[in-house]
């Protein structure tokens, strides 16, 4: 009885996050979008090539990043000790780079190059007519 119920709860976070990563990690939390962007142009306009910002999104840091005029979103606090990603660089291999002790994470899985420390979170961004949004 016991599992049914749980195999019942299941069915509904899945059908509500409709994100199989989210049931690992997160199970109560569902997903929202924010607006971060009223474009993608407005985006690449503030977001300049190889460079990244700090924006806040439902409370979260999370570092805006332009690698080959594509956006992408982390946890702007570094999974290290805690500086900010966002005061980092962007190189060619399409990472961020801390500046603090120059540890690179990628920008699609957000892991460490090297794996000295835990991976840096990834947010999901949706681009559409109605602007940029933030899955948080
Ligand atoms: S704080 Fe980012 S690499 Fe050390």
């Amino acid at each position: 009885m016991i599992l049914l119920i749980d195999i019942m709860v299941l069915k509904i976070l899945v059908y509500r996050s409709n994100c199989v990563s989210c049931l690992y990690w997160n199970l109560t939390i569902p997903h929202s979008l924010i607006r971060i962007f009223n474009s993608k142009k407005e985006a690449l306009e503030k977001v300049r090539l190889n460079t990244a910002i700090k924006i806040d999104a439902g409370g979260y840091r999370i570092c805006i990043v332009n690698s080959k005029d594509n956006l992408y979103a982390v946890q702007d606090s570094c999974p290290h000790l805690g500086e900010g990603l966002h005061k980092g660089t962007v190189n060619y291999l399409n990472e961020i780079v801390c500046p603090w002790h120059s540890y690179r994470f990628n920008l699609l899985s957000g892991e460490e190059s090297e794996r000295r420390c835990k991976d840096a979170k990834i947010y999901v961004l949706e681009i559409n007519d109605m602007g940029v949004f933030v899955k948080i």
